[in-house]
This record gives structure tokens, sequence and C-alpha cells, in this order.
């Protein structure tokens, strides 16, 4: 008798869940319809898609900017100075150092740009 009760009642808490879940699934997926800003960004992705399939079928994938920065650095390491402007925490500054023979010098100013 109680085995049967908690049955029932862990079936009807699963279709409450199920309902909540999907209930707020519909609702984002709705704002989502009308929201401008992901709508320009579903355009500039199509529009990026389309110009690699038109331009860079043959370019090299990298998967993100850290192997992009070391694609770059293992391919060249021209002399002079190494600035980084913008360093915040560090990331990259630190990836070129562990690259580059010679000091590199990083800036930042810690600071907001203005939202003009
Ligand atoms: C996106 S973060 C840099 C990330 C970093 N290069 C990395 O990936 O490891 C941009 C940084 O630029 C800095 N910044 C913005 N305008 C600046 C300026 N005029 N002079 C110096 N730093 C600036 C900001 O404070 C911020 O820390």
């Amino acid at each position: 008798m109680l085995t049967s009760i908690k049955r029932a009642l862990k079936r009807r808490l699963a279709a409450l869940v199920a309902e909540v879940v999907s209930d707020v699934v519909r609702r984002e997926s709705s704002n989502q319809l009308f929201d401008i800003s992901i709508e320009r960004q579903r355009i500039a992705l199509n529009n990026t898609a389309r110009y690699v399939g038109r331009h860079m079928l043959h370019a090299d994938v990298l998967q993100d900017r850290p192997h992009l920065l070391t694609f770059a650095l293992e391919r060249t390491t021209p002399p002079g100075l190494y600035l980084e402007f913008g360093v915040a925490s560090g990331t990259t500054v630190n990836l070129i150092a562990s690259a580059i023979a010679g000091p590199i010098y990083g800036f930042d100013s810690f600071a907001k740009l203005g939202d003009d």
C-alpha cells in the first residue's frame, strides 16, 4: 500500500517537474524568437559561414584563441619589442612570454571603456 502511494507520488512529482521544465523551455525559446540581438548574431554567423564556405575551405581550423596565438607564434617571432596593451589577468601575455626568447611588456588601464 505504502509502496504504491510512493510510486504514485513519484509519478506525479516527475510529471510536475516535466511540466515546469517544458514551460520554462517554451517561454525561453519564444523570447528568443523576438530577441533582435540574438537574431543579429544569427545573421552574422550565417554571413561568416557563407564567407568561410566561399573563401576559406582549405584554411586551418583552430579551436580557440590560445591555439590561434600559438599557431602564429610558431610561424613567426619577429625581432623588436613585444608589447601587449590590455593584459587583463595575463593569459595571453604569459602565453606569448613562453613562446618568445626575449621579454614582453604588458600594459592595462584596468578601467572600463566609455559607452559612446
Ligand atoms: C579582453 S581584455 C584582454 C584579455 C587578455 N589579452 C587575455 O586574453 O589574456 C581587454 C583589456 O584591455 C584593457 N584596456 C581597455 N582599454 C585600454 C586602454 N586604453 N589602455 C590599456 N588597457 C586597456 C581592459 O582593462 C582589459 O583588461
